[in-house]
């Protein structure tokens, strides 16, 4: 059985993680989204909100498990028995990061390989940052996020 991780922080999730976990499913036999619990930066939703959005928008897709963890990714990766870590790419910007993280996660855990997925040019400047800003000062974000995510936005 071939397992995916595809992890972040997902503060909120966005139409463009949604289409990242789109295209991987088609890969994978299971695909774990794995929800940093305490990320780096303070997020803004808690985790429960963060995991309660993911679950409602992947419902429909049997193949998607949600999980949370906390520590190294590559520690919870290889406890789950997972052999590929998602990540998006957007845009060039994002590659140095990434091939950072790519690289360093490899040095940890040599078996588990990342693969990389490239949004739909739709949401190539799509950002959870961006999303909470725009709602934040009254902008309108249901283009950019699930429905579950427009109303989670408000009641905030
Ligand atoms: O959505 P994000 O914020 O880009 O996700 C970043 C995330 C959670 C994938 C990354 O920060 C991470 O894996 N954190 C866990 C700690 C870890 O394993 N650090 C070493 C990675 S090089």
């Amino acid at each position: 059985m071939k397992v995916a991780i595809y992890p972040g922080s997902f503060d909120p999730v966005t139409n463009g993680h949604l289409d990242v976990i789109k295209r991987a499913q088609k890969f994978f036999d299971k695909v774990i989204v794995a929800v940093i619990a305490n990320p780096e930066k303070d997020s803004y939703f808690s985790l429960e909100d963060r995991m309660s959005m993911l679950k409602e928008c992947l419902k429909d897709m049997p193949k998607i498990e949600v999980d949370a963890f906390n520590g190294l990714l590559v520690d919870f990766a290889k406890k789950m028995g997972v052999s590929a870590i998602i990540r998006g790419l957007r845009a060039v910007s994002d590659f140095d990061y990434e091939f950072q993280m790519a690289i360093t996660n490899r040095k940890m855990k040599p078996d588990i390989e990342t693969v990389f997925f490239m949004t739909d040019y739709k949401y190539s400047y799509l950002s959870s940052s961006f999303v909470k800003q725009i709602a934040h000062l009254g902008g309108d974000v249901k283009e950019f996020v699930p429905p579950v995510v427009v109303r989670k936005l408000k009641e905030k």
